[in-house]
């Protein structure tokens, strides 16, 4: 027997890294999938060669902690690695969706979740909730309308709501560097408990997050640009910019309305607000850099089973 399933990337809005100490935080899914088709095997192998916890840990325990026996996963993606845009998450929701296909959504979410926190050692559920339903997501400390899930670990506690979100002109434009989110997280963790600098933005980050969303049920173009650049010097301040980063902003920042990394930072990908998108390429491009022109609010995971 075989089933396939796939999920989306997603972009940060706002609130990364502080979503991991429960901050409020706002993604989107985007048009880019990663596919996975599940076929039995006497081995685990990842697109016909064997699969190892150490090269490729996300669908590793994703088979571990679905309880599933060996099975040769074949992954096709068009979302790029590293790069910021929820590869890892698209992968993991794909993997255990085409692996358990009788999971619901939040069974999913959760069991992708603890993949991510084994694989990469501390995460928020952001990533994985997004690529799970897709549309975008706003997390919350609280129970708001329109939840659809909460996750728990440890003292933190993630309501996980459906959220609207205007239509926005985003232009992602990527460094070409991938950065592992894990270590960028930690680092993080280490600053959060050491200074008081640092739980002051993670805090910060979390209201703006909260103004930001006002501004968006408002239509504020101008008002969200602003704070997207107020995030952008908060995540700066927690060591998670990089000097391909401040160059992608200050390249797209005379055609935005606000400009931000997006994800883990430490290369990966920056998004610009723009009713300029294709000056905002073109300034990505002149530097180097590769734009993306994105479509947000892209379908959560899809499943799609085989002959049984
Ligand atoms: C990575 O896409 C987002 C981070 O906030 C980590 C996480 O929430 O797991 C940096």
């Amino acid at each position: 027997m075989y089933s396939k399933a796939s999920a989306p990337g997603k972009v940060i809005l706002f609130g990364e890294h502080a979503v991991v100490f429960g901050e409020p935080a706002i993604a989107a899914a985007l048009n880019l999938r990663t596919a996975v088709l599940a076929e039995n095997s006497a081995s685990k192998m990842l697109n016909g060669i064997p699969l190892h916890r150490e090269s490729n840990p996300y669908p590793y325990f994703a088979l571990e902690l679905t309880g599933s026996g060996p099975m040769n996963l074949t992954v096709n993606s068009d979302i790029p690695p590293g790069a910021g845009l929820g590869s890892s998450a698209a992968l993991t929701v794909a993997t255990v969706g085409t692996l358990r296909p009788e999971y619901g959504p939040e069974r999913v979410a959760t069991m992708a979740f603890e993949v991510e926190l084994i694989a990469q050692g501390r995460a928020s559920p952001i990533d994985t909730s997004t690529a799970t339903h897709g549309g975008a997501v706003f997390v919350d400390r609280k129970e708001g309308a329109s939840l659809l899930w909460t996750i728990r670990k440890g003292n933190v506690t993630w309501h996980i709501h459906h959220t609207e979100v205007p239509p926005l002109n985003l232009v992602i434009g990527f460094t070409g560097k991938g950065a592992a989110t894990g270590p960028l997280v930690e680092n993080v963790r280490r600053l959060h408990s050491k200074f008081e600098t640092a739980r002051e933005a993670v805090a910060e980050i979390g209201a703006v997050t909260i103004e930001a969303r006002k501004r968006m049920r408002e239509g504020d173009v101008v008002g969200i640009g602003e704070l997207m650049d107020r995030n952008q010097r908060l995540l700066s301040m927690l060591g998670v910019s990089s000097d391909e980063i401040a160059k992608l902003i200050d390249a797209v920042r005379p055609y935005s309305y606000g400009a931000k990394l997006t994800g883990a930072g430490g290369g990966g990908s920056v998004i610009s607000l723009t009713d300029k998108p294709e000056k905002v390429a073109e300034a990505i491009r002149k530097k180097g850099f590769i734009p993306y022109k994105c479509t947000i609010g892209g379908e959560g995971l899809r499943l799609d089973n085989g002959p049984g």
